[in-house]
């Protein structure tokens, strides 16, 4: 698999897009600690990692989430009256949504689903995915970022039926606490009482199991974060060495996050041409590529209570301690 299934995109939009990226380099590569941030993950390369991440032995909140999905699909609908739409932030392949929509099959109209994902790559896979199936009628697609896209897919949205948000896999633990604070709000504010949003978040387990999810002994997490370093090479003119670095999770419980870093090897400098920037790296010195906060499941009911949500159901997978909280907005 390649870039081709990437559908083309205007000039001017891939413009403003790279130049967005060399912006965020440029900054992100100054501050201290040194930074990038893992939006930037995934091209159609970085995208295929991590869909290949899902299916290690190790990343259990794939598998997780699929059992529950499995198992429930019908009661995690059921709440919701007359449901027309749903909207799917970050849809990745669109497995998960497929497994969802098998609660409406029986239904004698098609949901209306609108997905929305920063990677044309995974908006391309979705489309494939939920194509097939009669039950399902994709009618938009959002290449933006959640809160844009959101905007997007709910304005102007049907005068009648109710509209089910997902967030799910563990995209919520990407965001800073604050950050996924407030985009709760936005979440309920472009939401009407009785819509649904269906959130995934992966819990607190023990430091040996995060660890080895997400530093996995065959190295795809490690190809998944260096990847951005070759990305900065390709799309930016940066001359990083990727032997150079190495990518090291660290688990840091007072945050209650795991935070993967890309440590220098040896003292070096690196520069990126397009984001004129130009940093010289410590040995040891490390940049800090994402965090992946862990939940527990009264912390999921309290920020969906404080940004204007009812708590409907939890369900959790025992064996891999990943949550599904359906709620209601009030
Ligand atoms: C996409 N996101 C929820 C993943 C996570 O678990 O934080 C990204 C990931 N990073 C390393 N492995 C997977």
């Amino acid at each position: 698999m390649s870039a081709s299934v990437t559908k083309e995109r205007p000039i001017e939009q891939v413009d403003e897009s790279l130049a967005a990226f060399a912006a965020d380099v440029h900054a992100d590569l100054q501050k201290q600690p040194r930074q990038l941030q893992p939006k930037y993950f995934y091209d159609a390369l970085g995208s295929h990692l991590f869909e290949s991440i899902c299916h290690l032995p190790w990343y259990l909140i794939t598998r997780a989430e699929r059992r529950l999905l499995e198992e429930h699909a019908a009661d995690m609908l059921a709440p919701l009256e007359d449901l027309t739409t749903i909207i799917e932030l970050g849809c990745g392949s669109g497995a998960k949504l497929a497994l969802l929509a098998e609660g409406v099959r029986k239904r004698a109209r098609p949901v209306l689903v609108r997905l929305i994902d920063i990677s044309a790559t995974a908006l391309d896979l979705s489309e494939r995915t939920l194509g097939r199936l009669p039950h399902v009628s994709v009618v938009g697609r959002h290449e933006a970022t959640y809160d844009a896209g959101l905007r997007e897919a709910t304005q102007p949205r049907p005068s009648h039926g109710s509209t089910l948000v997902l967030f799910l896999g563990s995209n919520l633990g990407n965001l800073r606490p604050e950050v996924a604070d407030a985009f709760l709000r936005e979440v309920r504010s472009a939401l009407r009482p009785g819509d649904g949003f269906l959130l995934g978040a992966d819990l607190v387990k023990p430091e040996k199991d995060l660890l080895l999810a997400y530093g996995d002994p065959l190295g795809v997490t490690a190809a998944f974060n260096m990847n951005l370093l070759d990305r900065i090479n390709r799309e930016l003119g940066g001359d990083f060495d990727l032997g150079g670095f190495e990518h090291q999770p660290r688990w840091n419980a007072d945050a209650s996050r795991v935070e993967s870093h890309l440590v220098s090897k040896r003292a070096q400098t690196v520069s990126v041409r397009d984001a004129d920037v130009s940093v010289d790296f410590a040995e040891g010195e490390s940049i800090w590529t994402e965090s992946s906060y862990k939940y527990t499941p009264d912390n999921v009911a309290e920020i969906g209570a404080a940004a204007g949500f009812r708590r409907e159901r939890q369900w959790i997978e025992p064996e891999s301690q990943f949550s599904l909280t359906l709620f209601v907005a009030e």
